[in-house]
């Protein structure tokens, strides 16, 4: 299982400002989309909630993996034998015919007939599985959820989506980078760390510019450096 970092950062590495995106760049919301639909994609509390203020819902085509310690929705149930067994996984809101057992995932939509089974994952998720949403207390918790619903349903690489803050955390645990560098300096408040990229090795670079605004950037792919 691939884990992948997908992130739009500015010249200087800033990545968000008052809770949104500090450009509007179309191409790389379509291109997000494109390579994160049919993958589980795992986000911070701030990013889920800004993307459902945004669209009126989650992620379609994507099970979306929310860490956070306060979230809580209708029907939230922090994990009952598995949680305790160290999964930490919770569901949220009302389900839509899917249900997550102690014994493992099972459910309808996307995921019906994959097969989901063995992940020790429990609770209620939010929706079907066209845009279904999971809560976890922990990274470590996300990446081990990611992994398991990912691999049964076909998938061999998750996404880790944002904020400023699980990109940091995340970052040692990154196997590729997505990156659309913004060939400009942005103010914002949110950023990626410096030297963030040491480590990585540029393996694709795809030039592009916004036909409304001109802004320039690329489309940079980088995988880790074997050690
Ligand atoms: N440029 C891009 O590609 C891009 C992509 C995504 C987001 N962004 C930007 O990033 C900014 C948001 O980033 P952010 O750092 O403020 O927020 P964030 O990472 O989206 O969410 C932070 C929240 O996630 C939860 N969390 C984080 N680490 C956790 C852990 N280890 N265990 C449990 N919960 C954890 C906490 O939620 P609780 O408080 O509920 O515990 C925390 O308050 C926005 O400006 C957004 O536009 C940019």
């Amino acid at each position: 299982m691939t884990a992948s970092l997908i992130v739009a950062a500015a010249a200087n590495e800033v990545i968000g400002r008052g809770g949104a995106l500090p450009w509007h760049l179309p191409a790389d919301l379509r291109r997000f989309r494109a390579l994160t639909t049919g993958h589980v994609v795992v986000m911070g509390r701030l990013t889920h909630e800004s993307i459902v203020d945004r669209l009126g819902h989650p992620l379609a085509g994507r099970t979306s993996i929310v860490v956070s310690r306060t979230m809580r929705g209708p029907g939230t149930e922090l994990a009952g034998a598995a949680h305790r067994a160290g999964t930490g996984l919770a569901g949220t809101g009302g389900s839509a015919g899917t249900e997550l057992t102690g014994t493992g995932l099972t459910g309808t939509g996307r995921s019906a007939g994959t097969g989901l089974t063995g992940t020790g994952l429990t609770g209620s998720p939010h929706s079907t599985g066209e845009d279904r949403v999971l809560v976890v207390r922990s990274l470590e918790s996300a990446l081990a959820a990611a992994a398991s619903i990912g691999a049964p349903a076909g998938s061999d690489e998750f996404f880790i989506i944002g904020g400023e803050s699980v990109y940091r955390q995340a970052l040692p645990a990154v196997d590729k980078i997505y990156l659309t560098r913004v060939h400009a300096e942005v103010s914002g408040d949110c950023r990626m760390p410096d030297d963030w990229l040491a480590g990585f090795e540029l393996a694709s670079r795809e030039d592009a510019a916004d036909p409304g605004s001109g802004t320039r950037y690329s489309f940079l792919g980088y995988r880790r450096i074997p050690s």
